[in-house]
């Protein structure tokens, strides 16, 4: 929505959530998620085109077109617990609209959502449309965390689903020129709503494949003494693949990945597809498989246990740039290690004590972690160091001083393939990364 109101300086935009503190944060200087580029924005148009409210009610009365943009997370209750996406929030607003709106609307899903949401918001908003006509268009959102500014600014492609009818696409016209405002046309395609839909889940499927394929070789890698680096350089050069997401790592992390590949077996397995359900599945195995050897592998290499020994864990973000530590990899890795008794020691410059809480429990001896303000402070007496976050500042560590004040042998367990190894070992470290074998042969 910043976006939008930066480039379309003739149109109104106004946030609003029942959520108040959140408003709050979003009306002040400290907005409450950290994106690069974001606040300079955000600060820019705030007041001149851009408004956040807790006054859903006026919003919707005032608005020509809605988006939704409600969490749609995995169900943890009843039917479909852990697989199927909890679409409450989404028909609490599209009841809402139903009861508030005074006359016609366009209504826009920008959550990502099971395929044939749209019908379900539709059919409510129908049922109550009392003389107001409701077009309901799919619009995803392909930006990643991180980069999102860039993403939006240069989007690859829009994507604008809605009905074969005329006020559908009458309606899908009126969102198209919104995005022309800065999106070259022939970027911004247009469908009908279920293909808008799927193509949301599936684009996410397919770029989550190429991480657990590329994950599933980096294991092979490491018993064959071949380097995933260098295999997925070069079969990155074979331009049928193509060079981008194929880093190695210790899995994939985010709100989406996961989530949206649950949403797609799910529907699978509904429409009695269980092959292709079963297919799209073992994504999310390999990566738990990821997930689970790298806490393996140091644990193996500390001589089998870390119980009572300091682990300095560098990252705890689910990527770089982001404060996001929503199925971070980083939790799965660290829970292992503290079943096994470790002392835990993080840092990572954007997330905060609270968030690691949710997912580790409270910040006390007994629950075995601490967040550290200071790398240095976290890595001393450490017997390993595991970089589970690709932020660039952890290339340029003095890692001699952490080296030196290290528990010996010192072992740095490279989770993103981030650093030197070479220039790791000369110092002394027991250095490894993820699909390389511990010595070249
Ligand atoms: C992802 C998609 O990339 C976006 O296109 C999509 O809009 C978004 O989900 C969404 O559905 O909202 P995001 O999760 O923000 O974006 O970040 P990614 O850059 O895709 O990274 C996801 C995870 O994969 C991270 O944990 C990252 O470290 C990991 N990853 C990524 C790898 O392990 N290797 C790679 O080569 C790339």
């Amino acid at each position: 929505m910043a976006m939008i109101a930066k480039q379309c300086p003739q149109h109104e935009i106004t946030v609003v959530d029942i959520n108040a503190e959140r408003i709050a944060a979003w009306n002040s200087d400290h907005l409450p998620i950290f994106e690069p580029g974001l606040a300079t924005v955000v600060q820019a148009q705030r007041g001149e085109n851009l408004f956040f409210s807790t006054d859903v009610d006026a919003a919707i009365v005032a608005a020509d077109m809605i988006f939704l943009s409600v969490n749609t997370p995995t169900k943890t209750y009843g039917l479909g617990a852990g697989r199927a996406a909890d679409l409450r929030y989404l028909e609490k607003c599209a009841r809402k609209i139903a009861e508030v709106a005074q006359s016609d609307k366009i209504v826009v899903e920008k959550s990502t959502l099971p395929v044939r949401t749209a019908a379900s918001v539709k059919r409510i908003l129908e049922a109550n449309a009392k003389g107001r006509n409701f077009q309901i268009l799919s619009n995803p959102e392909f930006l990643a965390e991180g980069t999102a500014m860039q993403d939006l600014a240069a989007p690859d492609r829009v994507l604008i689903g809605g009905d074969d009818s005329e006020a559908g696409q009458a309606a899908i016209e009126k969102l198209v020129e919104v995005y022309a405002n800065w999106v070259p046309r022939e970027r911004i395609i247009t469908t009908n709503l279920w293909s808008s839909e799927l193509s949301k889940l599936t684009a996410n499927a397919f770029l989550a494949q190429r991480i657990s394929s590329i994950n599933a070789i980096s294991a092979l890698c490491e018993e064959t003494g071949a380097d995933v680096d260098e295999v997925a350089h070069a079969i990155g050069t074979d331009s049928r693949i193509g060079p981008k997401f194929l880093k190695a790592s210790i899995g994939f992390g985010g709100s989406c990945f996961q989530k949206d590949i649950f949403n797609l077996v799910y529907l699978c397995e509904h429409f009695g597809l269980p092959e292709v359900a079963a297919y799209w599945n073992g994504v999310i195995e390999m990566n738990d498989y990821q997930k689970r050897r790298f806490a393996r592998r140091v644990l193996a290499t500390l001589f089998n246990t870390v119980s009572d020994k300091k682990i300095a864990v560098l990252g705890f973000a689910f990527k770089k740039d982001t404060n996001d530590t929503r199925e971070s990899a980083a939790i799965y890795v660290c829970r292992d290690l503290l079943e096994e008794k470790a002392q835990i020691a993080i840092y990572d410059p954007q997330v905060s004590a609270h968030q690691i809480e949710r997912e580790l429990g409270a910040q006390d001896p007994a629950t075995g972690w601490e967040l550290c303000s200071d790398v240095y402070a976290a890595t001393a007496g450490a017997h390993a160091v595991l970089i589970l976050t690709e932020w660039d500042q952890f290339k340029d560590l003095d890692y001699t001083r952490i080296y030196q004040g290290m528990q010996q042998p010192a072992f740095l367990f490279d989770g993103r393939n981030l650093l030197d190894l070479k220039a790791l070992r000369a110092i002394g470290f027991e250095a490894s990364g993820i699909g390389k074998a511990g010595e070249r042969i």
